[in-house]
């Protein structure tokens, strides 16, 4: 029996089986509108068997946005964009899941086929902020720091994006506060050297992504489940680390959230990875067994025999994939196979099975 193919349940809501696929920047949205690309590249995993399907960084505002490119959910337009999308999604048995996002300093930059670094204001950049006024690097936009009132906008722009996605029919929201984006900014000491409240020490630090999440879990109903995505580590001498994440994933536990999906880096140039299969599988592992909370493990999960080894191990609840369903979007079909699970194809392609 594949525990891999078994059902996952969080709250009301119950996946098919335990791989998801990880949230994905198309870089492709016009005034941040997902469009038909967007419901063929996911609902073509969807399809493809995946227990659960997760968005792109959808951004909570325009100036949270990564690239003027960036899909977003920040106005009632974006939301009735999303809104077939989740729902062709479900009707394929997948939990359709979006991640809400603020790029902070990393934000107005080019699409990566498009450049690096920052987009002038001229060519459709904007503004960019921080916890503190330091640019992520030379080619990185320039940030203000955030005052108390540009804080207060920034949860209330992750709880309307919150209300927004459960009208569009997302079952499940992701906050985003890793790779180096505004929330894992306020997160780390490297990024963020404020003395108010904001900052300092680990409380000050973790304020605003804890605050954030009370904001969501506010609006987002009891029955679906609610997660956040972290950097377990800066890869960087007195950055953010494990500890650090395991003290704040007791915290995340006590808010509600029911799964914290466990990456690493993106907060600093000088982080040193030694990117392997299942480099930040024990990252997941720790915080699971530590923080007594449902992990999901990202990075580098290509084989079946990986993502069900992860699980069986108790090392996570679930895998996210991210490249190896850009290959093959059908590798949950495929991985079924190879592992003796089944699961079932849509009635329209029975004839083939
Ligand atoms: C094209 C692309 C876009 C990505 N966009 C996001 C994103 O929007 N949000 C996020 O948290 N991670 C993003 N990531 C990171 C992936 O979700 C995943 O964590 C990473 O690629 C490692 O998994 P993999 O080895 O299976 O690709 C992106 C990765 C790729 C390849």
């Amino acid at each position: 029996m594949s525990v891999l193919f078994s059902p996952l349940q969080q709250r009301g809501l119950v996946l098919r089986n335990r791989i998801a696929v990880s949230p994905m920047c198309q870089y492709s949205a016009v005034d941040g509108l997902p469009d038909a690309w967007h419901l063929v590249h996911l609902g073509s995993r969807a399809v493809g068997g995946a227990g659960l399907v997760m968005t792109e960084a959808a951004a909570v505002s325009p100036e949270g946005r990564i690239s003027p490119d960036d899909a977003g959910l920040w106005n009632d337009a974006q939301r009735d964009a999303w809104a077939p999308i989740a729902a062709f999604l479900r009707a394929q048995g997948a939990a359709p899941a979006i991640q809400l996002a603020h790029a902070g300093r990393k934000a107005s930059t080019f699409a990566p086929w498009r450049g690096r670094g920052a987009v002038p204001v001229e060519a459709g950049g904007w503004p960019v902020v921080a916890p503190s006024a330091q640019a992520y690097d030379a080619a990185y936009p320039a940030p203000v720091a955030l005052d108390a009132d540009g804080i207060a906008q920034v949860i209330e722009d992750f709880r309307a994006a919150a209300v927004r996605a459960l009208e569009a029919g997302f079952e499940v929201v992701e906050v985003h506060a890793a790779h180096g984006y505004l929330l894992h900014q306020f997160l780390s000491p490297l990024s963020n050297t404020r003395n108010d409240a904001w900052g300092g020490g680990f409380e000050g630090r973790t304020r605003l992504l804890l605050d954030v999440v009370d904001a969501v879990r506010g609006v987002w109903p009891e029955r679906l489940p609610l997660w956040v995505r972290i950097s377990a580590t800066d890869w960087v001498d007195g950055g953010w680390d494990l500890d650090q994440s395991i003290a704040l994933s007791r915290l995340l536990a006590a808010r509600g959230v029911d799964l914290v999906d466990v990456s690493s880096g993106g907060l600093s140039p000088a982080q040193r990875i030694d990117a392997v299969p299942d480099y930040q599988v024990p990252f997941a592992a720790r915080i699971r067994r530590k923080a007594g909370i449902a992990t999901g493990a990202v990075g580098l999960i290509t084989t079946a025999a990986q993502a069900e080894r992860i699980v069986a191990d108790g090392d996570a609840d679930l895998v996210l994939l991210a490249r190896e369903l850009l290959r093959d979007p059908y590798f949950p079909r495929r991985a079924a196979q190879d592992l003796g699970a089944k699961i079932d194809p849509p009635d329209q392609y029975l004839r083939a099975w």
